[in-house]
């Protein structure tokens, strides 16, 4: 039943980004990371993710001293280290002989060497270089025993424009449509404004300079840069098998990405990870909280296992606005919320300040002052404390009844479509439908298009406007056998090559599922409200309000405001054996919440805290025996008297309880057989 990381270390990992390159001309230093690492409580190191110029100082020259200390000092101190392939920040002397290593722009524009996270991902020269020193690096420490895992890259990210990249994305699309330049013309609707393409090598990337009208081109050339960003993750980790590692691999992924659809990336990694940077105390901490919940819940979801959180901030970041250090407690009360939603680790970055360059006062384990007397590190220190005491959860699941479907080529098309309002607000509109849920301390997966819906009692569909041929019919296949679907304006608009459904939105399929035809969409501005009356209550909606007719649904609520007053915005359908509800309308926040309920009383999906206390949540891992529950306190003030449902014994004060009080930004952890 358990899914470990690995099975032979069946604790929580602790740890940070460690970049002891920096340090390597500061005597003593590294001893002092060793002793300073176990008073943390910290048990783990990621090395090697900028480490490249210092081990291949040359071409084919390669010089490993200072990672076989660093390995070696880990081990012998009891950690283990997650091992980075350098890819993410090349050597000057790499992008100095092979400029073609080095990205173009979306202005055409051939970058300079500078920075990271810019190479071109299609440069067979870039490609062989990464296997050569992934294949160096797996030769010798691919079985060390202090090596847990493989980190790959860093936060793979952007678009290159080169000519490589253009005519690899040909390629992709002379694949795609069957070397049917008609087939391409058709999908792309191309004959408006006179586009029509003659043949593949008329075509380019929709850039700033040039085409950026064809809404199937552009859906393209984001599905391309997923698939070519993946297609140089595998040569990457090729190499790494090749040279005889099989120990797991991940790659650092980052909250809401835009540029790569993170879904497909499921299938080519063994576990997930993500880099956690919440803007605690920049905006309202109670919407920070259910924000950051929902991508760990994204993360887990991912590969329906426990989930890696690779990197998060000691205090403070170095990069927003305004850099506000955490208040007492968040750190813990942070790097907790990640195990509750399924982490198996709690990591950072970075383990000490760097002296100089742009991340010299981006927060870190250790300070400049490098010692163990930080308000901070003593945070690290407990929040370990409390890993080491709860390892058996590590490995544990989480089971829902609930998911949230969020697909990037929806929002790409919906972004992209010109129309409706500027800001589509797709990312926030499904965080707003988590919410309620995570006040509730239901559990909440969060999948992509293709992940079986079978195993779910609900699943919420907000705005989907993008529905493929698979989509369509796995919704209907889904509610026939019984599931429940809510779904919200803007459903089934548009198909695949993001063309527009003909005979009336949602598309033919979903018209019979949901039992409704929408007829128009209003957009609001901001001062515009409109009233919603349902069950004599009323209700505020904003933004959108769609036109809906009965095509056999029953209507649960109905306008009150405007010239569609009395018209239906709230309905459900009973087809088959399931049931569909189509929100028609935005509302802020009460409709939603109140909607959700009821559908959760219905299908008797409920929470583990008797009354419902603003800031006040739970979430829960099982191992099929027990159940883990984490209460957590986003408030800053003290919160007491949290009645729970059941009697748990805390493993934090070994108290029996069915009752907890929680300090501020406080958490306390139970266990209860089950
Ligand atoms: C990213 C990177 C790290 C570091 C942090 C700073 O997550 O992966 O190397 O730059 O940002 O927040
Ligand atoms: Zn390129």
């Amino acid at each position: 039943m358990k899914k470990l990381i690995d099975k032979n270390f069946p604790y929580f990992l602790h740890g940070a980004d460690y970049n002891p390159e920096q340090w390597k001309n500061y005597d003593g230093i590294w001893d002092q990371d060793m002793s300073l690492m176990k008073k943390a409580n910290c048990n783990e190191m990621t090395v090697g993710i900028f480490s490249w110029s210092d081990i291949e100082k040359e071409e084919g020259k390669f010089d490993f001293s200072v990672l076989d200390e660093i390995i070696d000092k880990v081990y012998k101190n009891g950690g283990k280290v997650v091992l980075a392939t350098p890819s993410g920040a090349r050597p000057h002397w790499l992008a100095d002989k092979y400029p073609e290593v080095l990205r173009v722009n979306e202005n055409g524009v051939k970058m300079h060497f500078g920075r990271r996270h810019n190479h071109c991902y299609t440069s067979p020269v870039y490609r062989e270089k990464v296997r050569i020193i992934n294949t160096e690096l797996a030769k010798r420490y691919g079985n060390h025993p202090a090596v847990i895992a493989w980190h790959i890259s860093n936060e793979y990210g952007g678009m290159c424009y080169c000519d490589k990249c253009q005519q690899a994305f040909r390629d992709f699309l002379k694949k795609k449509y069957d070397n049917d330049i008609n087939k391409l013309n058709e999908a792309y609707w191309s004959a408006f404004w006179s586009h029509t393409y003659d043949n593949f090598d008329q075509i380019e990337a929709p850039m700033n300079i040039g085409e950026k009208s064809i809404h199937g081109l552009n859906l393209d050339w984001r599905r391309f840069v997923t698939h070519q960003t993946i297609d140089f993750m595998n040569v990457e980790i090729k190499a790494l098998r090749d040279a005889g590692s099989s120990k797991p691999v991940t790659t650092n992924m980052m909250q809401g990405y835009y540029e790569l659809d993170y879904n497909e990336f499921a299938n080519h990694i063994d576990v997930a990870s993500w880099d956690a940077y919440p803007d605690w105390h920049l905006c309202e901490n109670l919407y920070v909280a259910p924000l950051t919940a929902f991508w760990h819940d994204y993360f887990r979801s991912l590969k329906d296992a426990p989930f890696m959180l690779m990197e998060s901030a000691p205090a403070l970041v170095n990069w927003k606005g305004v850099n506000k250090i955490k208040r007492p407690n968040l750190d813990v009360l942070q790097s907790m919320q990640a195990v509750a939603h399924g982490s198996d680790t709690v990591q950072y970055f970075q383990w000490r300040k760097s002296r100089g360059s742009v991340e010299k006062f981006h927060g870190a384990v250790v300070d400049h002052v490098g010692n163990d007397k930080t308000r901070i590190f003593n945070e690290v220190k407990r929040t370990g404390a409390i890993l080491k005491n709860i390892s058996e959860i590590s490995g544990t699941i989480t089971k829902s009844k609930v998911a949230i479907l969020y697909d990037w080529n929806n929002m790409w098309a919906l972004d992209d479509s010109q129309g409706f309002q500027k800001d589509k607000k797709y990312q926030h509109t499904c965080v707003e439908y988590y919410k309620p849920l995570w006040e509730k301390g239901v559990s909440v997966d969060i999948i992509g298009p293709k992940k079986d819906f079978s195993k779910y009692d609900l699943v919420i569909l907000p705005m989907l406007y993008l529905v493929d041929s698979e989509l369509k019919l796995k919704i209907k296949d889904y509610v026939a056998n019984g599931g429940t679907v809510y779904a919200t304006y803007m459903l089934g608009y548009v198909n695949e090559n993001d063309l527009c459904y003909l005979g009336g939105f949602p598309c033919e399929e979903l018209k019979e599922v949901f039992g409704i035809w929408n007829e128009e969409i209003d957009s609001l501005t901001v001062q515009d409200k409109t009233i919603i009356k349902c069950n004599d209550k009323e209700y505020i909606g904003k933004d959108y309000s769609e036109i809906i007719h009965l095509q056999g649904a029953n209507a649960l609520a109905y306008y009150d405001s405007e010239f569609y007053k009395g018209t239906p915005c709230y309905t459900v359908n009973h087809y088959k054996k399931g049931k569909a509800y189509y929100q028609a309308f935005r509302d802020d926040g009460m409709f939603k919440k109140d909607a959700l309920n009821k559908i959760l009383s219905d299908l008797n999906i409920d929470g583990d805290i008797k009354e419902e206390i603003v800031g006040v949540t739970s979430t829960k891992r099982t191992d099929g025996e027990n159940e883990y529950l984490f209460v957590q306190n986003y408030n800053e003030e003290v919160v007491e008297n949290i009645k729970l449902k059941n009697k748990y014994v805390s493993m934090i004060d070994g108290k029996e309880k069915d009752v907890v009080n929680l300090d501020s930004y406080g958490i306390d952890i139970l266990k209860r057989k089950i």
